[in-house]
């Protein structure tokens, strides 16, 4: 790696309408309309460039809890450094913060000349406030510089530019395994699948302790196996203060076309003497409005759940989401220890092309995809041109399929506009004459661990997957719209014969709404005020 130099010192002449305005946040901002303006989507996207929202960088500017007088700012991935300038704002009008040094590290050299545009005016207004700003705007990658002071930063913890305050809206990228930031990314901390991930534990390294990290992210860290060494890590040193939801991601992120759900977080470094947070404020807002937000204090093992050996966070949104999660954690079982498996279906498709045939014959058997589900039933044969429905049966095929008998099947993927996260629907074995079936990937299938599933059984936990409640539930900890067998193997469930008495409530109906989510509601003993909170998701 080559050594860069501690600053670099840019010449862009400033645009004087562009640097007089009111606030150093309004500076940035137009800063950041500026660059989008002068560079391709897909560059700023190839980078993980997009700018947090003004209302949302005053937000998170906002929670920082402990201000001392003076004090050290990273702001990494700065950048047109809208947060350092949010930031700015806050400090111009506190009573403390008389010296503020700040490091703003960027990788895009067409971004630096907005960026130090940023830092000049959060200079004069701090000055105008008789405070002092030194900054460091270093054109530098944040993880190389990280892993550079390692292992010394934690030996000497002097020379490592320690922080009282880190805000960071991180790139977000998946870490080719071969790269050379995965490989840098070891020396940091635990295996990193994700860029943004990688900053945030550099950021949490750095950090003094007590010193606190405010961050924007995707929801993603917080559950699912892939980011479960990081989680475990991070809860280890750092205590989360706050997370904040945000009601509607199409609204407030509306320039920057975000798919992703994303979070901001609020942790803060332990130190020896802290005996950790008993609680977190979880907040919401709606729109573009972050002034007034939702707000609920909640006990940590609300939301932190380490009983089953791994550190899932949860965000109920709302508080009768808070109850909905503490009616599911008081049920003494999860998923897999009520004698219900959850599998993945055998059939890949483009690996088993030669089997697929497009239409029932003596020779196939029924191949069952994500299309046949409807309304909690499996509906097969669908007329789906494109799709074959039938998968040829014989020695060679064998292992793809599953013998029939009476399952649930449901959906690993949903669309993002889809209300639903959870959707499953009751295979019957009756339905068809085969001594087996196909079932494609996209599909989990769930039985009985040692029996056959007993038909109220099934429908019982169809009806469950396909309650509000269930949705609600899973929302709580997963962001994702992919359902995975590991996440529902870890949900707590009802036991079984729970599940069996409401299935033997609804076999004589024919479908399962709105009927089922009645017995489901009325089966859990849910509250008057969680029952009408649900009959907002009920579809
Ligand atoms: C999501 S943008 C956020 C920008 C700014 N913090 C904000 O909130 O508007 C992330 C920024 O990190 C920069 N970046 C990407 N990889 C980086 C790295 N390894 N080190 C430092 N900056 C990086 C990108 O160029 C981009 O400007």
């Amino acid at each position: 790696m080559t050594a860069q130099p501690e600053e670099q010192q840019f010449q862009f002449p400033l645009i004087a309408e562009e640097r007089v305005s009111a606030s150093m946040l309004e500076t940035a901002d137009c800063a950041a309309a500026c660059h989008i303006k002068r560079t391709s989507d897909t560059d700023r996207k190839d980078r993980g460039q997009f700018f947090t929202p003004a209302p949302v960088a005053r937000f998170m500017a906002g929670l920082f809890e402990r201000i001392p007088d003076s004090i050290r700012v990273l702001d990494a991935g700065a950048g047109v450094g809208m947060l350092t300038a949010a930031l700015c704002d806050r400090l111009a009008e506190s009573d403390g913060a008389h010296h503020v040094d700040a490091d703003l590290f960027e990788t895009d050299p067409l971004v630096i000349g907005r960026l130090l545009e940023t830092v000049d005016a959060c200079k004069s207004r701090l000055l105008s406030s008789g405070k002092v700003l030194q900054t460091r705007v270093r054109v530098e990658d944040f993880v190389s510089d990280t892993a550079a002071r390692k292992p010394s930063l934690f030996e000497t913890g002097d020379d490592g530019r320690r922080y009282d305050l880190a805000i960071m809206n991180p790139p977000y990228f998946k870490l080719p395994a071969e790269s050379e930031l995965a490989m840098l990314a070891q020396k940091i901390g635990p295996s990193q699948p994700n860029i943004y991930t990688l900053f945030m534990a550099a950021a949490i390294d750095r950090l003094v302790p007590g010193g606190e990290l405010v961050a924007i992210t995707p929801r993603s860290f917080c559950n699912g196996l892939y980011f479960r060494n990081f989680r475990e890590w991070l809860v280890g040193r750092a205590d989360l203060l706050q997370i904040h939801a945000f009601g509607s991601r199409t609204e407030t992120f509306r320039e920057a076309k975000v798919l992703q759900e994303n979070i901001i977080t609020h942790f803060r470094r332990r130190s020896s003497c802290d005996n950790g947070r008993l609680s977190v404020l979880v907040t919401r807002s709606f729109g573009r409005d972050l002034e007034s937000v939702e707000r609920q204090r909640l006990p940590i093992e609300r939301i932190i759940d380490t009983s089953c050996g791994d550190a899932l966070i949860s965000i109920p949104e709302a508080p009768e989401d808070a109850e909905i999660v503490e009616v599911a954690e008081n049920w003494p079982n999860r998923f897999a220890d009520t004698g219900l498996r959850i599998s993945t279906g055998p059939v890949v498709m483009f690996r088993t092309r030669e089997f697929h045939a497009q239409a029932p014959s003596s020779r196939t058997v029924p191949l069952l995809t994500s299309h046949h589900i409807r309304e909690g039933l499996v509906a097969w044969p669908r007329d789906k041109k494109k799709w074959p429905s039938s998968f040829v049966r014989c020695d060679q095929s064998r292992k793809h399929l599953v013998p029939t008998a009476d399952y649930v099947l449901a959906k690993r993927f949903t669309a993002k506009e889809e209300r639903r996260r959870l959707s499953a629907g009751v295979l019957r074995a009756d339905q068809f004459d085969d001594e087996s079936l196909a079932i494609e990937n996209h599909l989990n299938y769930i039985t009985h661990a040692t029996r056959e599933l007993a038909r109220v059984e099934a429908i019982g936990v169809a009806a469950l997957l396909n309650s509000a409640f269930m949705d609600r539930y899973f929302r709580s900890f997963s962001g994702n719209t992919q359902v995975n067998a590991t996440e529902v193997r870890t949900m707590k469930f009802p036991s079984l014969s729970d599940v069996a008495e409401i299935g033997t409530e609804l076999l004589s109906c024919r479908a399962y709404c709105p009927e089922a989510e009645q017995v489901v509601m009325r089966r859990l003993g849910l509250s008057r005020t969680v029952c009408d909170y649900l009959k907002g998701y009920i579809r």
